[in-house]
């Protein structure tokens, strides 16, 4: 845990490292690390984002300025076209929203929800380059644009992110932490109901295989 006046980028990865390490050791994820995530379940996963990520980009290019959001986040940081170009080069699933997958979307209607959003989406691209190479280690084929916008940019990308967060206003830092944790207890919650779906058993058949955590010697969050 971090201390109150702390700056907000430290504040959010050490108030939120617990619920980062439930998310990123859902059996879901662990399936797609270890590259046993079907095509389809891919497809899947990659549906339930788009709602998620739409949402969040109609944020960030509705933003007034002045806005907490605007100082955070812009234009370059949208994904949902990330996904459609994926999406594209997958066979075609039949699909339907989730529940959590809306519920984490709804989670932008306000501003600092915005920003805590976009704190754990953005952040996610951190550990999404791992996750990018397994799958293509796996479906050489299928495009993984979403899970690696920015490539070897992305720490750099990351710092400037963590910069931007550490102007916000003390007041709404509680409130933004609060909003981060919501999103990540959102995407777990993502993670266990596409885990129900029959298209995202792992290709082994068993879904709630050993998890690799490879995030152990990056991020002290994690230790
Ligand atoms: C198998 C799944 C995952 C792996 C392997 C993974 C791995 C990583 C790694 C290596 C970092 C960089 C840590 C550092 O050096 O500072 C990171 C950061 C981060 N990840 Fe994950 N992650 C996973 C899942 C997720 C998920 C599902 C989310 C949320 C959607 C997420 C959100 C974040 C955030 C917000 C950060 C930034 C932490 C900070 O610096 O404040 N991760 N992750």
């Amino acid at each position: 845990m971090s201390t109150a006046n702390a700056p907000l980028a430290d504040r959010l990865k050490a108030d939120t490292s617990a619920a980062h390490v439930r998310a990123e050791r859902h059996p879901f994820q662990a399936t797609m690390i270890t590259g046993r995530l079907s095509a389809a379940g891919y497809a899947q996963w990659l549906h339930q984002m788009r709602i998620v990520h739409a949402a969040l980009d109609r944020a960030i290019t509705t933003a007034t300025a002045g806005s907490l959001l605007s100082k955070v986040a812009d234009k370059s940081h949208t994904k949902t076209h990330l996904i459609d170009a994926d999406l594209a080069t997958l066979a075609p699933v039949s699909t339907t929203p989730l529940a959590s997958a809306n519920h984490a979307a709804s989670l932008s209607s306000t501003d600092i929800g915005a920003v805590g959003m976009f704190y754990v989406l953005e952040g996610s691209t951190n550990g999404g380059i791992y996750i990018a190479r397994a799958l293509q280690r796996a479906l050489p084929t299928a495009g993984t644009s979403f899970l690696n916008p920015y490539g070897e940019a992305v720490r750099t990308r990351w710092q400037t992110v963590r910069d931007a967060l550490n102007t916000l206003p003390a007041g709404a830092h509680d409130q933004i932490i609060a909003a981060a944790t919501r999103t990540f207890d959102a995407i777990t919650n993502l993670s266990e109901e596409l885990s129900t779906l029959p298209d995202c058993h792992s290709s082994d058949g068993n879904n709630h295989g050993p998890v690799i955590n490879i995030t152990k010697p990056h991020n002290p969050a994690h230790a």
